[in-house]
């Protein structure tokens, strides 16, 4: 069975408390929930792992590169919270293992502070979804998958 991974990094694990305003009221459990749904309606296995150290994002990324290649997994859907825009070291792990890497911001975060508007990882992305709020990982999930069916996997 294909494999996808949910990636999210730091301060995602405060969803539902954490300004509610900007992320809304779903918790970091609802977010994984929705994806293991929308994966497995597409008969696809969902992992998912949230960390708020660059290092275990990096390591996640490289043991995704492997299964990629193996082809076991499809993709990766990856909110790198405000890593995003400071990790260069995040760039080049997405770019160093190879697999497709969706990236998805719950917030639109272009109408946000201006630190907020450069991605390091957008040029790395295989594509990127912002500004849905958590069903963008549920877009993030369909883009992958049509991506394998395309042959672009
Ligand atoms: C975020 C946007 C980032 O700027 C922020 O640092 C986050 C969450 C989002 O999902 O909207 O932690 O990635």
């Amino acid at each position: 069975m294909p494999k996808l991974l949910i990636l999210n990094g730091p301060n995602l694990n405060l969803l539902g408390t954490r300004e509610p305003a900007v992320y809304g009221a779903h918790t970091l459990a609802d977010v994984e929930a929705l994806c293991r749904q929308a994966g497995e309606a597409a008969g696809c296995s969902v992992e998912c792992l949230q960390s708020n150290h660059e290092g275990v994002l990096i390591d996640a990324l490289h043991e995704a590169g492997r299964a990629h290649r193996a082809g076991e997994l499809l993709g990766v859907v990856l909110n790198a919270g405000a890593y995003t825009h400071t990790s260069v070291a995040l760039h080049d792990a997405i770019k160093g293992a190879g697999a497709p890497v969706v990236e998805v911001h719950i917030s639109n975060v272009h109408a946000r502070e201006p630190f907020r508007h450069h991605s390091y990882l957008s040029p790395a992305a295989a594509g990127i979804v912002v500004g849905f709020g958590i069903d963008g990982y549920v877009l993030a999930i369909e883009g992958l998958l049509r991506r394998a069916r395309a042959g672009r996997g």
